[in-house]
């Protein structure tokens, strides 16, 4: 692996990386996709019983597709969001018209479906097919603004443009899938907003935030 800034990440998530997660199991382009669309906005620890019995009542696509829409609503009450649900029975309904079933593993052709955009579709590509694929999402944009100290609010194009950039150059083509849920791990369990822990990180010798003593400046905040 060429790139140190992967291989100490996949060093890291071997002994401590989220191994266990109910997605992690069975892991299909459905099952991915409906894991990472819960987990947009909601924390792991609320997502795993909605998760549970969203797939026990919809375990595949086509039962997605045509089920009542009451029905889904009903199996997101309490995670909110609800557009995210309706979303999902479209794309569900889509992948069933349009693909015959089976989700691409084509990040234009995922990118196509409602509610997935270039980061979802990248984690479906990563974690599914096990595809090079890149994602970014908050916690991925905290880790690298930290590393290479990017300046500005990642809500900006001009500094979302260089995180994509950061986190294109560091995807490995190795082991995509597990660096994905490695680099989304660190953000979720070290690399936290509030009170980093840098003392365990596995980035740090290399982190541009960390030799300044600034790790919580970054990312930086919308402009008033
Ligand atoms: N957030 C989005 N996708 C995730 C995943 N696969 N594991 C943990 N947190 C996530």
């Amino acid at each position: 692996m060429s790139d140190s800034f992967a291989q100490r990440l996949l060093d890291w998530y071997d002994r401590h990386g989220r191994k266990a997660l109910p997605w992690h199991h069975d892991r299909n382009a459905y099952r991915v996709w409906v894991s990472e669309i819960m987990l947009q906005q909601t924390q792991v620890a609320t997502v795993i019983p909605y998760y549970e019995a969203f797939m026990a009542r919809f375990p595949s696509v086509h039962a997605l597709a045509e089920a009542p829409v009451d029905d889904v609503l009903g199996h997101w009450s309490g995670l909110g969001y609800y557009a995210r649900a309706r979303n999902l029975q479209k794309a569900a309904q889509q992948v069933v018209t349009e693909f015959g079933g089976d989700f691409p593993a084509d990040q234009a052709q995922l990118e196509s479906l409602p509610g997935i955009g270039r980061s979802t579709a990248a984690a479906i590509l990563a974690q599914a097919f096990q595809q090079r694929a890149t994602i970014l999402d908050g916690n991925v944009k905290r880790v690298l603004a930290r590393h290479h100290a990017v300046d500005g609010w990642p809500g900006q194009t001009r500094v979302l443009n260089q995180l994509w950039d950061h986190a294109e150059s560091h995807t490995p083509t190795e082991r995509v899938r597990d660096y994905t849920q490695a680099i989304m791990d660190l953000g979720a369990m070290v690399c936290t907003r509030s009170r980093p822990g840098c003392d365990t990180c596995p980035l740090s010798s290399s982190c541009a935030a960390y030799a300044a003593d600034e790790a919580t400046r970054y990312p930086g905040s919308k402009p008033k």
